[in-house]
C-alpha cells in the first residue's frame, strides 16, 4: 500500500499563550484596547512601547493580577485553555520589579523556595529544600548563600534569587515586567543575560516587558511594539528595532542615544492634543509625519505581512528611509 503523503509541516508551532482581544478599562476608559499576540514555547517576546502604552496592564492580566477597579474582555489562553489561578506560580511565574521587596527578610532564601515549591504541589521538606537548592545553584548561589536571610546578600545575589524563586517550579512561561530597572547598567545586562539563559535552559519562554530597545535588540527574538493600549507593530526582534515599518516605531527608535540605526525619524512628544479616549482614527495621527485624513478618521487594524505585524494605515516600505 503506498505510504500516505506526509503532512506538510506547519509555518509555526501552537503558540505556548494566546492574548486575543485584551481590553482593560477603568470606570469606562479603555487602557488596553483590543491587544493580540502570542508567545511560543521557548521564545523571548519583548513588550516596548512609551510609558501609560499599557504593557504592565497587559502583562499583569497574563499574571490575573489587574487592579481590582479594572473591567477585562478578551481571552488569555495557555495551550489553548483559559488560564487559570492555579495556572500561576507553577506553569506561569513572575519576576517581580524589586527584587529587595520579593523576598521576605525574615526567612531563609532556600526556605523561601522551598516554601514556593510546596505551595504548588505536595512535597516533603527535604524534597522542597533539595529542590530549592537545585534551583539556587542553577544561578551561581551555593549552600552559604541559599542559607543566608536576604539582607546578607548582595543586590545582584538578591536578583538571582529571585529568577531562582521564579523558575522553582518549572514554568512554561516567565513574565518579567521591567526586573532590572533598579540596576546599574552593567549588572542590568548580567541579570537579563542570566535570566534569558536561565529560561532557556529551562525550556520556559519569556515575556520581557522594558523600556530598554537596546537591551531589547540584545535579548529578544520577537517584540510586540505597544502605542496607547494597541499593538502598533509585531515581528522579529531583529527586523523590528532596525527596519521597522509603523512610523510609530522609528520614533521609538530615534529616542535612542546610541547606535547607528539606518532608519531614523523623530518621535514629536505629545503635543497637547493627544486623542481623546474613544476618539476615531490612529492615536498615534497628531504625532505621525505620515497622517492623512484617512489615519484621523479610521483606527488601522493589525495586518499580517510575512510573519511581520503592523497596524498602519501608511507603513513604510523596507528599504525605506524615514
Ligand atoms: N489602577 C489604575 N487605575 C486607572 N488607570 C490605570 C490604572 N493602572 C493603569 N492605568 C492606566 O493605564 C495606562 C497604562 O498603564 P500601564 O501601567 O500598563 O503602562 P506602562 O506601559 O506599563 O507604562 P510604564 O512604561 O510607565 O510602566 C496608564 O496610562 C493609566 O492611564
Ligand atoms: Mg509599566
Amino acid at each position: 500500500m503506498p505510504k500516505p503523503p506526509p503532512t506538510p509541516p506547519r509555518s509555526r508551532p501552537e503558540p505556548l499563550l494566546t492574548v486575543d482581544g485584551l481590553r482593560i478599562s477603568f470606570s469606562g476608559t479603555e487602557a488596553v484596547r483590543g491587544v493580540t499576540f502570542e508567545v511560543y514555547a521557548g521564545e523571548v517576546l519583548a513588550l516596548v512601547g512609551e510609558s501609560g502604552a499599557g504593557k504592565s496592564l497587559t502583562a499583569r492580566a497574563l499574571l490575573g493580577m489587574v487592579p481590582r477597579a479594572a473591567t477585562v474582555t478578551g481571552r488569555v489562553l495557555l495551550r489553548g485553555a483559559p488560564v487559570t489561578p492555579a495556572d500561576l506560580g507553577r506553569r506561569i511565574a513572575r519576576i517581580p520589579q524589586d527584587a529587595q521587596s520579593a523576598l521576605s527578610p525574615v526567612h531563609r532564601v532556600e526556605d523561601q523556595l522551598a516554601l514556593a515549591a510546596r505551595s504548588v504541589r505536595p512535597l516533603r521538606r527535604a524534597e522542597a529544600r533539595a529542590l530549592a537548592r537545585r534551583a539556587l545553584a542553577e544561578v551561581g548561589l551555593g549552600p552559604e548563600a541559599a542559607a543566608a536571610r536576604p539582607h546578607a546578600l548582595s543586590g545582584g545575589m538578591r536578583q538571582r534569587a529571585v529568577i531562582a524563586t521564579a523558575l522553582v517550579n518549572g514554568p512554561e512561561l516567565v513574565v518579567a515586567d521591567e526586573p532590572t530597572t533598579a540596576l546599574d547598567p552593567e549588572r542590568r545586562e548580567r541579570i537579563l543575560t542570566l535570566l534569558r539563559e536561565r529560561c532557556a535552559d529551562a525550556g520556559a519562554a519569556l515575556l520581557l516587558v522594558s523600556h530598554d530597545l537596546e537591551a531589547v535588540r540584545r535579548h529578544a527574538d520577537r517584540v510586540a511594539v505597544l502605542h496607547a493600549g494597541r499593538v502598533a507593530e509585531l515581528g522579529p526582534a531583529a527586523r523590528v528595532l532596525t527596519r521597522p515599518a509603523a512610523p510609530y516605531t522609528r520614533g521609538l527608535l530615534a529616542a535612542l542615544p546610541t547606535e547607528d540605526l539606518p532608519h531614523r525619524s523623530r518621535l514629536p512628544a505629545p503635543d497637547g492634543t493627544p486623542s481623546v479616549p474613544g476618539a476615531p482614527g490612529c492615536a498615534f495621527a497628531p504625532r505621525c509625519p505620515r497622517a492623512t485624513d484617512r489615519c484621523r478618521a479610521e483606527e488601522p487594524d493589525l495586518r499580517t505581512a510575512a510573519g511581520h505585524r503592523v497596524a498602519c494605515h501608511h507603513p513604510y516600505t523596507e528599504g525605506e528611509a524615514a
